[in-house]
């Protein structure tokens, strides 16, 4: 129960690594604010937390919607000590058919929602004075150039970007902000962008030759808000089985490069 007496906000946490997240966080005694645009779904998650849930719901690409989050979570429990900023879709398009509405669709959830809501969290945050962590979720794709993420890989190296410059003036609030970029995880949300076959081939191009657990980024999160990580700030932690460190290589490519 290391987070016992906190609060926790979390975006998008009705399915997928957000779920995954907020059951982490419940378990360790956090009181969390459960989010998303889906009801029933939603309940099912603060079920799930085992009554020490509160759920949100509403559109995160919204200013108005991120203030009342973070407003609704310090009226429900008198604080704010962790937000993370973790709701987001995914949207493939090859550049030249690239629709506006899609670029938009995909700046103003993930790289608008992070800003209003690390604006509206760290306020609170900063006015309560007992510091807190904020917690970006981005992507390894930020740093690369994949085919059909006109917008996404963009929007995920801004919301990179934002965790810095949000770390360098928070930090005189006791304030940390930190981003996990995770390699591809195995949920729904991936199987229906690329199907299970291409989904097994990309699992070979990983130096782990898998991809990551939904459970393994929840730990990367309660890590981030351990006093163990209480000095560190305006950092990417990239959770991807070496798929970063050995770049646009392939297992396959690489190993035939290097003969070995
Ligand atoms: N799954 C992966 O392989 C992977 C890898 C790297 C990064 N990510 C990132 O992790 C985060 C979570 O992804 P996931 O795979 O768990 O996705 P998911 O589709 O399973 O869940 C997305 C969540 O975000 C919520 N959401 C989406 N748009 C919203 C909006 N406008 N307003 C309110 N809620 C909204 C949904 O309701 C849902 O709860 C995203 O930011 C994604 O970009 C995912």
């Amino acid at each position: 129960m290391k987070l016992k007496g906190s609060t926790a906000v979390i975006t998008g946490s009705t399915k997928g690594l957000g779920r995954e997240m907020a059951l982490a966080f419940a378990r360790e005694g956090c009181r969390v604010v459960v989010h998303g645009n889906d009801a029933e779904r939603a309940a099912q998650v603060r079920e799930e937390c085992g009554g020490c849930a509160e759920v949100f719901l509403g559109d995160i690409a919204k200013k108005d919607v991120a203030q009342a989050l973070m407003d609704f979570a310090v009226e429900k429990t008198g604080r704010l000590d962790i937000l993370i900023s973790n709701a987001g879709v995914v949207r493939m398009e090859p550049f030249l058919e690239f629709k506006a509405e899609t670029w938009q669709l995909l700046l103003d959830v993930h790289l608008s929602g992070a800003f209003y809501c690390g604006q509206a969290a760290a306020r609170h945050m900063a006015r309560l004075g007992h510091g807190g962590r904020i917690i970006h979720i981005s992507t390894i794709a930020a740093a690369f150039g994949q085919f059909g993420f006109t917008a996404y890989s963009p929007v995920k190296a801004g919301v990179e970007a934002l965790t810095r410059v949000m770390a360098v003036e928070l930090a005189a609030h006791g304030i940390s902000v930190n981003c996990i970029a995770p390699g591809p995880v195995w949920n729904d949300m991936l199987e229906n962008l690329y199907g299970a076959e291409r989904l097994n081939e990309r699992k070979r191009t990983i130096p782990m030759q898998r991809m990551a657990e939904a459970s393994e980024v929840a730990a990367a999160a309660l890590y981030l808000c351990s006093p163990e990580a209480g000095y560190m700030t305006g950092q990417v932690l990239h959770l991807d089985g070496g798929a970063s460190a050995a770049g646009p290589f392939t297992m396959e490519v690489y190993k035939r490069a290097t003969s070995c």
